[in-house]
């Protein structure tokens, strides 16, 4: 199901964050993955049926505005403390 790839990508693409983010200590890391956390435990839901499974529209909707709002915003707010840590950029290649 898409959901699950989806669901697959982002556990790869946030422990790799999270890694990158542990190494540049980056102080509000806790907070940032209790981000993640909340999208996980969505998607989880969904794909597990604990959650209903929303009409496709409104999960494509909810999934757009989650990674553009993320991204856009709580991804920016480390920049410039991991651009500080060579080794912490070096570890997503
Ligand atoms: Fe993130
Ligand atoms: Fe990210």
């Amino acid at each position: 199901m898409a959901v699950g790839r989806i669901a697959l990508y982002a556990d790869q693409h946030f422990q790799r964050e999270e890694h990158m983010l542990e190494i540049a200590a980056y102080p509000w890391l806790t907070q940032h993955r209790a981000r993640h956390d909340n999208f996980r435990a969505y998607v989880a839901a969904i794909t597990t049926g604990t959650a209903p499974l929303p009409v496709v529209g409104e999960l494509l909707s909810w999934l757009v505005d989650w990674w553009v709002g993320h991204i856009g915003t709580e991804d920016k707010q480390y920049r410039d403390h991991v651009q500080g840590c060579a080794e912490a950029v070096a570890s997503v290649g």
